[in-house]
């Protein structure tokens, strides 16, 4: 209930500021801990400050390590910002992320020697072990929208589908984003939003086969749900029946473009964020319908 609550009073107060982050959940070890005023402190903090000066710059994905003292000191962090997200959000979601890391006062991430933080928008995550490049499924959250959906059978077939042609596009995608979305009707009336991502640290394998995870959880995350996601520190997906995800909005063929791009790029903004409030607007219509479950 209170966390409930306390994702109500996040919504109505981001909805004015569209560009606001979104934090979801944070989860750290519990077993291993640094005390105070060490080297690893204060490799952590280094690693932290580098990572949000690094979200600065026009980057949606970055990793880092810092070491100094003992081999045992190193620490390695990295964070990720969804492939959609616009290089100033991810920038404060990064900052936003890295300054709860850094602030040791909370009582579940107390000097934890790796920790994981998710947003809406972006991911960071950092540890004493050097984990670039594997395919990490723990710990893992799953959010769900209780809207439900009819005729069950049928979605879930288009469902599946359509999260594992996403999946494919995410792992093949040549560039350094291993990132894809796609849409598919339902009907006349509903079109579903289907967004996959992996951190690009991995290879288009480890990233599919991550992803085949993710999608093999969508029967624990969310059965019967009009919407859903399941995070993994290495890869996640999520699907709802509205776009929650920015359109890439390329050049409409047969349409003679703007001369004046003043103009074009004005247009392109105001859609973006008349988007974005259509998407803020619903999930706090919809936020009566929503819980959170997570686990292990
Ligand atoms: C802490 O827990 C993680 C997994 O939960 C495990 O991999 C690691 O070895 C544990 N560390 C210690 C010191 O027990
Ligand atoms: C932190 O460590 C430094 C040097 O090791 C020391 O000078 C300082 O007093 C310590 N601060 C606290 C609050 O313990
Ligand atoms: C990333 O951060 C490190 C450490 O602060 C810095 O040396 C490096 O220049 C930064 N890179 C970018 C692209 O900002
Ligand atoms: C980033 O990760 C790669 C492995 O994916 C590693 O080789 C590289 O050293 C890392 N870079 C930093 C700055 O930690
Ligand atoms: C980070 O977000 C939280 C909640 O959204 C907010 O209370 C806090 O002021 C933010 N911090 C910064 C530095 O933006
Ligand atoms: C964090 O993740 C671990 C491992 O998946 C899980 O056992 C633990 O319950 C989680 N902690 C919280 C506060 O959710
Ligand atoms: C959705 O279905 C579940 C069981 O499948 C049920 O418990 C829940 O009340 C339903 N939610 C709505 C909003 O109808
Ligand atoms: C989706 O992919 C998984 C393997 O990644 C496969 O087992 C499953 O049958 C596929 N489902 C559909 C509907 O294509
Ligand atoms: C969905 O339907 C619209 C027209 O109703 C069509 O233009 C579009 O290509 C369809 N999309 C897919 C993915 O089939
Ligand atoms: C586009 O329009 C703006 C204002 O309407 C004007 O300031 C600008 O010079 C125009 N640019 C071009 C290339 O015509």
């Amino acid at each position: 209930m209170t966390v409930y609550l306390f994702f109500l009073f996040l919504i109505f107060t981001t909805t004015n500021a569209s560009d606001v982050p979104i934090f979801l959940r944070q989860n750290c070890t519990t077993n291993e801990t640094f005390t105070y005023n060490t080297t690893f402190q204060l490799n952590l903090r280094t690693l932290l400050s580098s990572l949000s000066s690094n979200a600065t710059s026009n980057t949606q994905f970055r990793n880092a390590t810092v070491s100094g003292g003992s081999p045992s000191d190193t620490v390695y962090g990295l964070f990720l910002c969804r492939g959609d997200v616009p290089p100033q959000l991810c920038q404060q979601c990064v900052l936003n992320a890295t300054q709860r890391l850094g602030n040791q006062n909370t009582d579940s991430c107390k000097f934890a020697k790796s920790a994981i933080i998710w947003y809406d928008e972006c991911l960071v995550r950092y540890s004493n072990r050097d984990f670039f490049s594997t395919v990490d499924t723990r710990p893992r959250m799953r959010l769900r929208n209780t809207a439900n959906i009819s005729h069950t059978k049928s979605f879930l077939r288009l469902l599946y589908t359509t999260l594992n042609e996403t999946a494919d596009e995410a792992a093949n995608s040549n560039g350094a984003k291993l990132y894809a979305t796609k849409q598919a009707n339902i009907s006349v009336f509903q079109t579903l939003y289907c967004l996959t991502q992996c951190t690009p640290d991995l290879s288009p394998q480890d990233c599919r086969s991550c992803l085949s995870g993710v999608i093999g959880d969508l029967s624990w995350c969310c059965p019967g749900s009009q919407g859903g996601r399941v995070l993994y520190p290495s890869c996640n997906f999520r699907y709802e029946l509205y776009p929650f995800y920015r359109m890439d909005s390329p050049e409409p063929q047969g349409i003679p473009s703007p001369t004046n791009s003043t103009i074009k790029k004005g247009e392109a903004g105001k859609r973006g964020i008349s988007s974005e409030i259509g998407t803020v607007t619903f999930v706090s219509i919809t936020v009566t319908g929503l819980w959170w479950v997570f686990g292990t």
